[in-house]
């Protein structure tokens, strides 16, 4: 063979061998999936990566710092699925995950839902966006956290658009095959066969994935929060109550508006300004509007001599007469967003050069809090996904974490100055549990507001069902209920100037329900406390009640959910009551209802206000009147409340505490006491108080509360016991 022809064969074999190692290469990698390597990095908590991960996530945005201590009390848990069942595999440029199912399983989470809590079928693009009336993903905080009721959480971090397909595939080789029927003469044909998979796309060329153990489902909700940082302690004052006033108000206005919650008797906690403080709104200049606040300092300096304080609306998006235009603009992304340049806030110098405006014109002269406005969407007002930003950070990985940035930079400024701040955000995303604000958005659904507030104790964040307007003076006192048993009790009247007596019929009722959520305050800020301290969220689904989930049963696998709304709870679909704490179980009455079923888990339960037996395990019908929401207290349980005051007790200031308790159990609380002010808590400046119900020497229930350790805060004064259920005990 002359060489010429030997050398083209030979480049012949080669080109060939390369196409078949290609071939069977890529053959082999679309067949088999890896399975993931987990290594632990927390009690409980196992962490894996899928190709290469990028260094920009969910977890480097928000900063998010394991609070190890927390986790290590919860202690060591096995892993909690079958590892070889989870699988990994990159291809197309990007990650394909898929984790089992089993049947009768229920998952929950996939971020702030608002109207469905049953996640189970759905198909889902995780997307930072304003929500549109759909649970499509595209959301306020589309957290990719999912929990199953088999006691396991999943965690993708990753800040891009992640697909889900929870539970609808069907795939080829799986163990248990399909049942393959006939659409012409079955009845049972069904277009989606069972499936026993969560697949999970993720348009990346890694990510981290980290898996959560239980052993309940609360338990992986708990170690998710405490591996992002545990839930934020509000100041006393946040939990008190808040008015934000007409975009265009003055200073006087607003003086004004205070002196009238005075003359009306309403508590008043902190005012709300919205856009018309600044001088510019939309895009914003981060300045006082001169003619409509001539002295920003003399009027905070005289709100908070009044015992209130204030709230500012912004929106990040600078306008070219903002004092930091120039400076800021080389360190701005490609698009404006309503003629405003973008701060890549992920750059240092871009945080510094805001926040050093925020800090000058309004933090260091007293104000409060930010209510950080729209920075989740809608696509048409922000900036496209080919926007570039200086960072090298995608347009669509700053879309995921825009509102964990903000949040980030400006929860900073308070705690520099050792003040705890408690504001509002429209966007959130995992990793941001520890910030303190609460979630709220345009959408006016009071039923679905409900449901998201549900959901917002799945995924690590908070959500206020906010009261704005009503058609009628029962929508406005039914929305007012809700309110208060939320993490922020507020009227957000930026359009409609209503006041909590803008409707006269119900005003007395109002007023009942503005004080009694002053009076919850001792209670709800021990709440707030356990789920900083232990992870355990505040509000929270019925699914995660002890009693409220048994297991399914052959009888409500086959029975038709539809008319029976007990068998549909069992599933996990309730999405109309909730608990508040660890023992309030809320159960709002709607607009138009007169009358509602309320689903009592097993244990006994008793009224609220009454301290009468209420059930045990079963579906009760209530008809409360427009002047009650239903609440129910659990068997045992301790509700710590203190004098209906119009303004949250001040740091140092004592206040009596009146304790109820419920039932026949004995009862053991824990109750949280700090300044309720400062960050000095994380000095250990707090304390503990052990408050204790048992029968007595002469068989009576009796009430004791230990003392604050020597050096800790003692701001508790006079203590009464009230044992609610007494006279029924006899019965
Ligand atoms: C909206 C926000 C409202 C109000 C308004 C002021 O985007 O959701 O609550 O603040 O802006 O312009």
């Amino acid at each position: 063979m002359d060489k010429t022809v030997n050398h083209s064969l030979s480049v012949c074999i080669s080109k060939f061998t390369v196409i078949i190692v290609l071939f069977s290469f890529s053959f082999s990698q679309a067949r088999a999936q890896e399975i993931l390597r987990w290594e632990p990095v927390a009690p409980g908590i196992w962490k894996a990566e899928a190709g290469t991960p990028e260094r920009y996530n969910l977890l480097t945005a928000s900063g998010a710092k394991p609070v190890i201590k927390a986790l290590e009390k919860m202690g060591s848990a096995p892993f909690p699925l079958d590892p070889a069942l989870i699988t990994a595999g990159i291809f197309d440029g990007q990650v394909y995950l898929k984790f089992p199912l089993v049947r009768g399983e229920r998952i929950f989470g996939f971020g702030l839902n608002f109207k469905t809590i049953y996640q189970r079928g759905k198909i889902l693009t995780l997307h930072v966006d304003h929500y549109g009336g759909t649970d499509n993903g595209r959301t306020h905080a589309p957290v990719p956290f999912y929990v199953s009721d088999r006691g396991y959480g999943v965690f993708i971090n990753s800040a891009r658009y992640i697909r889900v397909w929870a539970g609808t595939s069907v795939n080829r080789d799986r163990q248990e095959p399909s049942a393959v029927r006939d659409r012409n003469t079955d009845k049972r044909w069904t277009s989606a066969p069972y499936s026993d998979a969560v697949d999970i796309l993720v348009p990346a060329a890694g990510c981290e994935i980290y898996i959560f153990a239980g052993p309940s489902a609360l338990d992986a909700i708990r170690r998710f929060n405490l591996f992002c940082g545990g839930g934020p302690l509000p100041p006393r004052w946040g939990l008190g109550f808040t008015q934000r006033v007409p975009t265009l108000y003055t200073s006087q206005q607003v003086i004004r508006e205070a002196e009238e919650f005075d003359a009306h008797n309403f508590p008043l906690d902190f005012i709300g300004l919205e856009p018309g403080w600044q001088s510019r709104a939309y895009p914003c200049t981060f300045e006082w509007d001169k003619t409509r606040y001539p002295d920003p300092e003399g009027f905070v300096r005289t709100m908070l001599e009044k015992g209130i304080r204030l709230n500012l609306w912004t929106n990040p998006y600078v306008s070219p007469e903002s004092p930091v235009y120039e400076k800021i603009l080389p360190y701005t992304g490609s698009h404006n967003v309503w003629g405003g340049i973008v701060p890549d806030f992920s750059i240092k110098e871009a945080q510094e050069i805001f926040t050093g405006q925020l800090k000058k014109s309004q933090v260091s002269i007293g104000i409060s809090g930010y209510k950080i406005d729209e920075v989740d969407g809608y696509d048409r007002w922000l900036w496209p996904d080919v926007a570039i930003f200086p960072s090298g950070n995608s347009a669509e990985q700053m879309r995921q974490t825009y509102g964990l940035l903000l949040q980030r930079i400006t929860s900073e400024m308070f705690r520099e100055a050792n003040r705890r701040t408690w504001g509002l955000t429209r966007a959130s995303n995992g990793g941001g549990v520890s910030f303190p604000y609460v979630i709220y958005n345009d959408y006016y659904s009071h039923e679905d507001f409900i449901t998201a507030l549900i959901n917002s104790g799945f995924c690590g964040v908070l959500w206020t069902p906010e009261v704005r307007s009503s058609k009628t003076a029962e929508e406005w006192i039914r929305r007012f209920q809700t309110v208060c048993f939320s993490p922020m009790a507020m009227i957000n009247a930026w359009a409609s100037g209503t006041k909590p007596w803008s409707f006269p019929e119900v005003e007395d009722d109002v007023r009942y329900y503005a004080y009694l959520r002053m009076q919850l305050i001792p209670y709800f800020y021990t709440e707030f406390a356990k789920y900083h301290y232990d992870g355990t969220p505040p509000f929270r689904s019925m699914v995660l009640e002890e009693g409220f989930n048994p297991v399914e049963t052959e009888e409500i696998k086959n029975a038709n959910l539809e008319d029976n709304p007990y068998l549909e709870a069992l599933r996990g679909e309730i999405k109309d009551q909730y608990m508040a704490g660890e023992y309030l179980l809320v159960a709002p009455l709607f607009a138009g209802q007169t009358s509602r079923k309320v689903i009592l888990p097993k244990g006994n339960w008793y009224d609220f206000y009454t301290g009468e037996y209420a059930g045990n395990g079963e579906i009760i019908t209530v008809t409360p009147g427009l002047n009650r929401i239903p609440v129910f207290v659990k068997d045992g349980g301790i509700i710590p409340m203190m004098p209906p005051y119009s303004k949250a007790p001040a740091a140092g200031k004592k206040y009596d505490l009146e304790i109820r308790h419920y039932g026949t159990k004995e009862g053991h609380y824990l109750l949280y006491d700090d300044d309720g002010e400062t960050f000095d808590y994380e000095k250990g400046i707090f304390s503990w108080r052990e408050i204790r119900v048992e029968p007595g020497k002469n068989g009576r229930m009796t009430g004791s509360i230990s003392k604050a350790e020597k050096w800790k805060p003692d701001n508790i004064g006079n203590v009464t016991f009230r044992f609610m259920s007494l006279n029924q005990q006899k019965k």
